[in-house]
């Protein structure tokens, strides 16, 4: 499916149509440059499964938790440089967890995103951004 945002609260809005759908178990992979609008997008995301939930960039935390019905934790890989690295921050263990999990830069680590992610692609066009996304199981 492919979107056209041409507005921060555009992009919340499909991140938060998406958001409806998820389930314990389901991973959002976002691939996208900085400021692309990946965070917006889980931003929306996460309005609908976790209220008052203050969503923001793990950049330096790498993950961030916020307490729903169903758990949701929020990865931003852009500092981790390699799969040692990504072990020692937990994320394979957080994985197994009964969660919802959403995970920004996953260009970095391409072999650490799990099998049936639903995959978001943003890219800036002329007028805001298009937002693929794919893989989602019906
Ligand atoms: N259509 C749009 N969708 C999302 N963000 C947009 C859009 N147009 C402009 N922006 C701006 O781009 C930036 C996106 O930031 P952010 O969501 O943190 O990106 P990322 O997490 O991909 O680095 C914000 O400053 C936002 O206001
Ligand atoms: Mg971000």
């Amino acid at each position: 499916m492919i979107f056209s945002s041409s507005s921060v609260t555009e992009t919340e809005k499909i991140g938060a149509e998406l958001g409806k759908k998820l389930i314990a178990g389901s991973f959002v992979a976002l691939y996208g440059d900085l400021g692309a609008g990946k965070t917006a997008f889980v931003r929306g995301a996460v309005s609908v499964l976790c209220e008052n939930a203050a969503v923001c960039s793990p950049t330096y935390a790498v993950v961030n938790r916020y307490d729903g019905r169903i758990p949701v934790y929020h990865f931003d890989l852009y500092r981790i440089n390699d799969d040692d690295d990504l072990y020692s921050t937990g994320y394979y263990d957080i994985l197994e967890e009964k969660a919802i999990f959403f995970c920004e830069w996953c260009e970095k680590c391409p072999e650490a995103i799990p099998d049936g992610a639903i995959k978001v692609t943003i890219t800036r066009t002329e007028n805001g951004r298009r937002i693929e996304i794919a893989d989602i199981i019906a």
